[in-house]
């Protein structure tokens, strides 16, 4: 296979990248040719540039390309648009991409106008095309999107089935998940918003995935490939301390519980504190002292505060910092250690970090 050459993967539709020596990411832009129409699909850098150019002129002259497609914003697809559109030279170039992504995209000096897929029900029915654009939200990008030429069935899937590697297939390989599953882990958000995207991707008849890394994927692969997709964790979920924060964020904001230390957690609903699944028991005041501090977590409470909130319906009680360090004290022996911490002179705060 000659690399230095556009190289036809489908009916009119070509790869036009470069083959970057040592570097494990490897940027694909696509051409379909479609006479006055012709349509760039994530045309790359300015690393790539005058080899991308050469191998479009070898195809059809840049003032053939009428449309642009950028499936996110980022520079190793989108920063030689300003380059291709002093050569494209045509008013009515349009740059296809997702409103989203318009107000980064403007920052490379774009001059085009935008057809901004939600604005025309993501599609393109024109000059002979039939494109169909499918979002892909926060894979990697909030406005992300595919496109799905309906002619060949060919899926350009942008940084979606993407592949990292030292070496590079132009084909993928049976073994082409291992290739895939680092820049997965790495650049999608988490399983279950990457498991969205591939429910929507996964209905489409497609004979050919081109994504923007890695290798192309011809159809045996497909399937196959996206079942171990489907299973990989993946983004926050990877690091373990990003993970338990998330999870116990996560189980928060479900069920108005908050988490306190070693498995110990008070339940805002029912103004009770647990350990695990057993209710530590609390004497009436300690569960009043309990349900402020928990009202105000990572805030410094004073000691008169709580005597008022403690005695609110004796308001001729004489204040007592005793009374209030003695009850702090109780508490402080039904809760992990350091949970309430004393501000000197100032008050208590109950802390979750
Ligand atoms: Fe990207
Ligand atoms: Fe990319």
């Amino acid at each position: 296979m000659n690399f230095k050459e556009a190289i036809k993967i489908a009916d009119h539709i070509y790869w036009i990248g470069m083959y970057l020596e040592n570097d494990p990411f490897q940027c694909h832009p696509y051409l379909i040719e479609n006479g006055d129409a012709s349509v760039l699909v994530d045309p790359g850098s300015m690393l790539e540039f005058d080899a991308v150019v050469e191998k479009i002129n070898a195809l059809c002259a840049m003032s053939k390309i009428k449309y642009i497609i950028l499936h996110h914003q980022d520079p190793d697809l989108a920063a030689s648009v300003p380059a291709m559109e002093k050569l494209i030279d045509r008013e009515d170039l349009r740059i296809i991409t997702h409103s989203r992504m318009v107000p980064l995209i403007k920052h490379y000096l774009i001059r085009s106008e935008y057809y901004e897929i939600d604005r025309y029900a993501h599609r393109l029915q024109a000059d002979g095309l039939d494109l169909q654009f499918i979002t892909t939200p926060y894979c990697h990008s909030p406005g992300a999107f595919v496109t799905y030429e309906r002619k060949t069935k060919t899926l350009f899937s942008g940084d979606i089935f993407g592949g990292i590697g030292e070496s590079w297939d132009f084909y993928a390989e049976d073994d082409y998940f291992e290739r895939a599953r680092q820049f997965h882990a790495e650049y999608m958000p988490s399983r279950d918003i990457f498991n969205y995207a591939l429910k929507k991707i996964e209905v489409l008849d497609m004979t050919l995935i081109a994504p923007q890394h890695g290798s192309i994927i011809k159809k045996p692969q497909i399937s196959p490939l996206i079942e171990q997709m489907k299973a990989l964790e993946c983004g926050l979920y990877l690091e373990d301390g990003y993970r338990n924060e998330l999870l116990v964020s996560l189980s928060e904001s479900q069920s108005h519980t908050l988490y306190l230390k070693e498995g110990v957690y008070w339940d805002y609903d029912r103004r009770k504190l647990f350990w695990h699944d057993s209710e530590i028991v609390l004497k009436p005041k300690e569960r009043i002292v309990l349900t402020l501090l928990t009202s105000k977590v990572n805030h410094t409470v004073s000691s008169i505060e709580i005597f008022n909130h403690l005695y609110e319906d004796q308001p001729n009680r004489d204040f007592s910092s005793d009374a209030i360090t003695s009850l702090i004290k109780r508490i402080r022996q039904k809760i992990p250690q350091d949970t309430i911490k004393s501000c000197y002179g100032v008050g208590y705060i109950l802390e979750t970090k």
